[in-house]
Order: C-alpha cells, then sequence, then structure tokens
C-alpha cells in the first residue's frame, strides 16, 4: 500500500528549507518565489509534498522574509513560517524548524524549497521506502550527466550509501561520481534531532550542512537508504536564472506531453506554454504562441491562439480566441473573440457571441448571440441577446469620480460610433442612429438619433480651394452633371460663407 492510499499521514511534518539567500539569482525577490508554470519554487515544493498529508508543515523563512511569509499565507496559510535568523546553512535551517515544532515523532520529509521539478510521485515513493525498510534517514538521489556544483552520493562497496560529500569539499574521486543528493530526505524525528545538534561547520563553505547527517547516522550503525529518482529531471535544483529558465522548460515540456497524451492538439510545443494550474479538455486545440495561465480552463473543442494570453479564464466548447489577451473572462461555448482584442476582468460572454477586432471588454455581460464586432470599448454593461454593437460604438462608464452602468436590450442595433453615457438603458428592439451620442434611456422599439443635422455649404470648394485637385474634380463633375442635363443649370447657391 503507498502512503496515497493509506488514511493515516504518510510523514509527520514536512520540513522545507527556504531561508538561502539565493545570492546566484542576483534578485530582489527571494529566490524561493521566482515563478514557473504558474507557481513559485515554493509552491511547487509544496505541492509535491500536499499528497503526503503530513500535520504539520513548516517553512524555514530568513532571506525576504516577509515576502515569503506573505507568499505562504496566500498560498498555504496552514503552513507554519520559523525563523532562521542567521543563515548558517541548510542543517542549522532543519535544526531551527525541528526546534520549533517539539512534538512532532516519526517521519519527517525534508526538503530544499528550490527544487520545482519534484514529483509528488517520486515524494511518495521515497517516504513508502524509507517506512518499508525501517531506515533512520533515506535520501533521494539521481544518476545525472553533470552533476557540477551538486552534493555527490558516496556508497561502500556493497553499494549502501555511506555519505554525502558537497562538490567543493570532495576528493577527485568522489567528484567524478554521477549519483547527486536531490535536496530531498526522510528522515525520523529523534534521529534527526540527535544528529543535527551534532554536525559542524568544518567544510569549504563554513557552514552547517544538513547532507552531514547521513554519515553521522551511519557512524551510529543506524541503518540510512537511498532512493534513485525515475525521473534526473525531478531533482534538479534552480539556483540561478539560467537554470530557472531550463526547468521551467523542462515543466512545459512535461505539462504540454501531459495534455497531447490526453488528446489535446498542441500545434507547436516550443511556443506553447501552460501553467501546470490549468485545466485543457481532449481535443481543445493550442496555435503557436499561446500562454495558458493560472487557474484558466478550456473545454474541448476550443481553439485558442495563435498568439494569445490567457489568465484565469474560462473558454467553453467550441469556442475559440485568437490573437488576444484576456484576464478573468468566461467565453462561453461557440462564442469567439478576436483578432486583437482585449478581455478583462469581469467579461461573460454567452454561448454564441462575439468579440471582434480590436475590442477592449470590462465587466460586461455579452448575451447569447450578440455581437461586438469591431473597434469597441463596452465596460460595466449588459448585453441582451441577439444584439448587435456598431463598430467604434463607446460604452462611456466612467464620468472621472465613479463608473456607470449601461443595459442594452434583446436584439437591439446600436449604429456605428455610438457614444452610450452611462448611466443609460436601450430598450429591447431599439435602434440607435450611427453617431449618436445616447445621454437619455432610449425605449423599447424606438429609434434613437442624437447629432445635429447635416449642412451641406454648396460650391465652398471652388471658392475656398480654387484650382486645387478637390475644385476641378469637383467642376469636373457639375460639368458633367450639366451635361447629361440632370445638375442644376445656375451654379448652387453658397448658404453661408466662413
Ligand atoms: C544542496 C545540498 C547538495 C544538493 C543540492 C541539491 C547542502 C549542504 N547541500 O546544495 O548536497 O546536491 O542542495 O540541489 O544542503 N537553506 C536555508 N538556510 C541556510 C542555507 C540554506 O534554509 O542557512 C536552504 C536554501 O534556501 C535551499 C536549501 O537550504 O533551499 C539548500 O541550500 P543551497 O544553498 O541551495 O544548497 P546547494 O548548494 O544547492
Ligand atoms: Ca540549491
Amino acid at each position: 500500500m503507498t502512503p496515497q492510499e493509506t488514511s493515516e499521514p504518510a510523514v509527520a511534518a514536512v520540513v522545507v528549507l527556504a531561508a538561502g539567500q539565493g545570492t546566484r539569482m542576483r534578485s530582489s525577490t527571494p529566490k524561493v518565489l521566482h515563478e514557473l508554470g504558474g507557481r513559485s519554487l515554493l509552491g511547487h515544493v509544496l505541492a509535491a509534498a500536499a499528497p503526503l498529508r503530513a500535520g504539520t508543515t513548516v517553512v524555514v523563512v530568513g532571506a525576504g522574509r516577509t515576502a515569503v511569509e506573505e507568499h505562504l499565507a496566500a498560498i498555504a496559510p496552514d503552513a507554519v513560517p520559523v525563523l532562521q535568523e542567521e543563515q548558517l546553512g541548510s542543517g542549522h535551517a532543519a535544526a531551527v524548524a525541528l526546534s520549533a515544532v517539539p512534538d512532532v515523532e516519526g517521519p519527517v520529509l525534508l526538503v530544499n524549497g528550490d527544487a520545482p521539478l519534484l514529483r509528488a510521485e517520486t515524494v511518495t515513493r521515497l517516504v513508502a521506502e524509507h517506512l518499508r525498510a525501517g531506515s533512520a534517514l533515506t535520501v533521494l538521489t539521481a544518476a545525472v550527466d553533470d552533476p557540477t556544483g551538486l552534493g555527490r552520493i558516496v556508497r561502500d562497496d556493497d553499494g549502501r550509501v555511506r555519505a554525502i560529500v558537497e562538490e567543493r569539499d570532495a576528493t577527485d574521486a568522489e567528484r567524478a561520481i554521477r549519483e547527486i543528493n536531490a535536496g530531498v530526505y526522510v528522515g525520523d524525528a529523534a534521529a534527526l534531532r540527535r544528529t543535527l545538534a551534532r554536525i559542524g561547520a568544518d567544510n569549504d563553505q563554513g557552514e552547517q550542512y544538513v547532507t552531514d547527517v547521513l554519515a553521522l547516522l551511519v557512524a551510529d550503525g543506524e541503518p540510512v537508504g537511498g532512493v534513485r529518482a525515475d525521473d534526473p529531471d525531478d531533482v534538479l535544483g534552480c539556483n540561478d536564472r539560467v537554470e530557472l529558465a531550463a526547468r521551467r522548460r523542462t515543466l512545459n515540456d512535461r505539462v504540454l506531453e501531459e495534455l497531447m497524451r490526453s488528446g489535446v492538439t498542441v500545434v507547436d510545443p516550443q511556443t506553447t506554454w501552460v501553467d501546470v494550474t490549468a485545466e485543457v479538455a481532449p481535443d481543445a486545440v493550442l496555435q503557436p504562441g499561446t500562454q495558458v495561465q493560472g487557474a484558466t480552463t478550456i473545454a474541448a473543442g476550443a481553439v485558442v491562439g495563435p498568439d494569445t494570453t490567457l489568465l484565469d479564464c474560462e473558454v467553453g466548447e467550441g469556442a475559440s480566441v485568437v490573437r488576444s489577451h484576456c484576464q478573468l473572462a468566461v467565453i462561453g461555448a461557440e462564442a469567439t473573440v478576436g483578432p486583437f482584442s482585449y478581455l478583462r476582468p469581469g467579461t461573460r460572454l454567452s454561448r454564441g457571441s462575439k468579440i471582434g477586432a480590436f475590442v477592449e471588454a470590462k465587466n460586461v455581460e455579452v448575451g447569447e448571440d450578440s455581437k461586438v464586432p469591431h473597434l469597441t470599448y463596452v465596460g460595466d454593461a449588459t448585453i441582451g441577446r441577439g444584439a448587435n454593437i456598431g463598430a467604434a460604438t463607446v460604452f462611456v462608464n466612467y464620468d472621472g469620480v465613479e463608473k456607470h452602468h449601461t443595459t442594452v436590450g434583446d436584439h437591439v442595433r446600436i449604429g456605428s460610433d455610438t457614444m452610450l453615457v452611462a448611466p443609460v438603458t436601450v430598450g429591447d428592439g431599439a435602434y440607435t442612429a450611427a453617431g449618436s451620442v445616447i445621454t437619455a434611456d432610449v425605449p423599447p422599439g424606438a429609434m434613437a438619433v442624437a447629432r445635429s443635422p447635416q449642412r451641406n455649404v454648396a460650391g465652398w470648394v471652388r471658392r475656398r480651394r480654387a484650382g486645387s485637385p478637390a475644385a476641378k474634380a469637383a467642376e469636373a463633375a457639375e460639368n458633367e452633371a450639366a451635361a447629361a442635363g440632370t445638375g442644376r443649370s445656375e451654379a448652387p447657391r453658397a448658404d453661408t460663407e466662413q
């Protein structure tokens, strides 16, 4: 039985070591808060440990502690931040964590905060193996092609794990070892407390290394073990921005592979980015240059992209979103968006509705089969079903102080270039004339005309732009009309001169 199948928590506590400076990131943001695939480094580690359902989760904070604590409160409010005042090393961090939870006994997962590719399956297997073997400590290892910078796993002739040696303290022979320490351990709480109290800082960095616990337990005659990760990618840390980009790419490859195997078409995996937190249903299509972020869900048969970003959006079955940027928008089944539109929070498109090209929408409900096809700003509005909003319409929602609501009824026809000055209601089946500035409610079925009548100043070009190509064209047209007998015999009279 794996720990996932038991009802008892598999470990008593999870301890995440996250106080390190992360100097190599060269960032004002603490290392564990850097993001990839929709979560922070810390968020990924906590997600990998979540299925263990530990009673206690402790996160050791230090560098950038306020920011880390705020983030933790947002993503894992049950986790307890424990302050490591001075960053004296990973072993010191582990000791500080365990002394903050003196009641914890039994197996404890210790994990570096910078291992974003760690998978729950791997952690679960490590814990299961630790419990099966009855070890005092079990370390997660991996065989990697390039072990540079990592702790090496030293085994004896019988293959038993004997020590972990940091690269800077390693002999040439040890440096040649390609099995590395992942920075993920399960240990018995009492054994950890005992040995962590004894570790020194007699190494190249003068730090207290958590890794030294292993050799101390071996010297005490305690059983220790190592579990190799199936996928060496699982154990890769993240120490600088080059590694961050590499981890992001690997994580994305994993997400896309899983989606494709489940039936999602990903046209160009190189330029498509999907967060681990997003969901895409089989038979959806992701076109090149698409980013699916946050809690976005995409239903079957939807086509997204090319060049589209969706953050926390819901896309219904058979909908299409082309070259657009959308956040906190609900795009109903069979609805279409784009190209080149911007859906802001609170946009809700009903089934079969349309947001066309160069439209900005915010906090608006667009009814079934209604269309906002071109060059429009629509904000703080309710639009009924079967309505059409003419090109270049503006929902004038803001008076400089407050936002106001516009209601457009069913089957309304808003003429092109209408200003709908909110608060205002256009009744069911009403029309507005193109170019109108609508400041008063329009009753159902009425045609609202709110623009000044047209005035033609006849002959103005001939008089005021004499000799210009326009004047010549006008004269030619007049002559032609006169010759055909359709024009007026005398020159048109000017209304007024300006
Ligand atoms: C560590 C391991 C190394 C392993 C590698 C895997 C040690 C001594 N070495 O090396 O064997 O191969 O991870 O990626 O642990 N931390 C604190 N407080 C401190 C110092 C560190 O909380 O005072 C935390 C860091 O935030 C980090 C973790 O401990 O999450 C490991 O520290 P780091 O400096 O990243 O160790 P590495 O050199 O990567
Ligand atoms: Ca590290």
